[in-house]
């Protein structure tokens, strides 16, 4: 039986697929949150009706707390901070030990993971460490023979292709537009899947500046601080009430409102370094943060058809399995 295991590790979730002679045994996605071993005075403790779903991988002698839960309100552990050396810190090993264990299964064909379009170059041969025998002290060893490194975004232009949002045909160009949580990415194509480097970058902004405009707009009308950005992004996912201090704010109708014109100011400065949209056939967008995106995407790339991938946020998972397949 041939195994592709294809991981996703953003910084926001971890996004997972385990599939077995092409067919997905397993999808799964966590929160790409970390914490320290703690020895707090109630760490110990669990209230009756709290489910812990935790894995424990050891990496370069310290331990880690992964929680597996999905669909948190609010992450377990705090998230790793944004930065260009994401992809090889403790914590990306970390979440990436996580998915490899909850994976549950001891041989892996392909392993496939990315980076970030403008690290890509800086990451890719130091990620493909994860071949051969890995042992994250969780009392197994898991077996990867080989291990594939792409850019993420490619991900969505394999998943969009293999679907048909966009066309498929040589010599049409299209624009992958990846609204991560903490990224953006911009993947050009030049003919069929090559990538056009010269328009393909990132750029260290994503829907977390939003939330933290939202929480700047809502601590200057009320005049006191507002810090929790996981409450405010759980509310706008969820679309449930969101209270700060005694009030209650309409976040995905008045504040998105509001907000509109920072994330054009966003969308404007990706259009520019994109240089020209005469040679391309769409935008495909991808990623978590398509829906909050996707008016200004659409108001600024005016000449262009825009398409949302359906469940942008696997997109990227999807190709991967493809590019997994095809290289077994
Ligand atoms: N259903 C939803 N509605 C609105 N926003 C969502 C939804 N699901 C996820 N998001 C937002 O999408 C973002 C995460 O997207 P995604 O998983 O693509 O990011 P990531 O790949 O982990 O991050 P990065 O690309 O920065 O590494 C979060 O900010 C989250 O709030
Ligand atoms: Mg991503």
């Amino acid at each position: 039986m041939k195994i592709v295991v294809v991981v996703d590790v953003g910084a926001w979730a971890v996004k997972v697929l385990v599939a077995a002679d092409g067919r997905i045994i397993k999808k799964f996605q966590f929160p790409s949150a970390v914490g320290l071993e703690t020895n707090g005075a109630l760490s110990t403790f669990r209230s009756g009706n709290e489910e812990i779903i935790e894995v424990r991988p050891k990496i370069d002698g310290t331990t880690y707390r992964v929680s597996l839960r999905q669909n948190q309100q609010v992450a377990d552990h705090s998230r790793p901070t944004p930065g260009d050396d994401f992809q090889i810190s403790r914590a990306h090993d970390a979440l990436l030990a996580a998915a490899l264990h909850a994976a549950e299964v001891p041989h892996i064909d392909v392993l496939v993971i990315g980076t970030p379009v403008h690290t890509y170059l800086k990451h890719a041969e130091n990620l493909k460490k994860w071949s051969g025998t890995v042992d994250f002290g969780l009392g197994k060893r898991i077996l990867v023979v080989k291990t594939l490194v792409l850019p993420q975004p490619y991900g969505s232009l394999l998943a969009g292709k293999n679907e048909r949002v966009i066309e498929r045909e040589e010599h049409i160009n299209h624009i992958i537009l990846d609204v991560g949580h903490y990224s953006t990415d911009v993947l050009t194509t030049k003919g069929g899947l090559a990538v056009n480097d010269d328009r393909s970058f990132g750029i260290g902004f994503g829907t977390a500046v939003v939330y933290q405009k939202i929480a700047d707009m809502i601590a200057s009308d009320l005049r006191l601080p507002v810090t929790d950005l996981d409450r405010i992004e759980y509310s706008i996912r969820s679309r449930s009430q969101y209270i700060a201090h005694s009030r209650h704010f309409d976040l995905n109708g008045e504040y998105l409102q509001r907000v509109q014109a920072h994330i054009e100011v966003i969308v404007s400065d990706l259009y520019g370094r994109i240089k020209t949209t005469e040679d391309i056939s769409s935008v495909l967008l991808t990623g978590g943060g398509s829906g909050i995106f996707e008016r200004a995407v659409r108001k600024i790339f005016r000449s262009t058809r825009v398409c949302i991938i359906s469940d942008p946020i696997h997109a990227n998972a999807r190709g991967y399995l493809i590019a997994g397949h095809s290289s077994l």
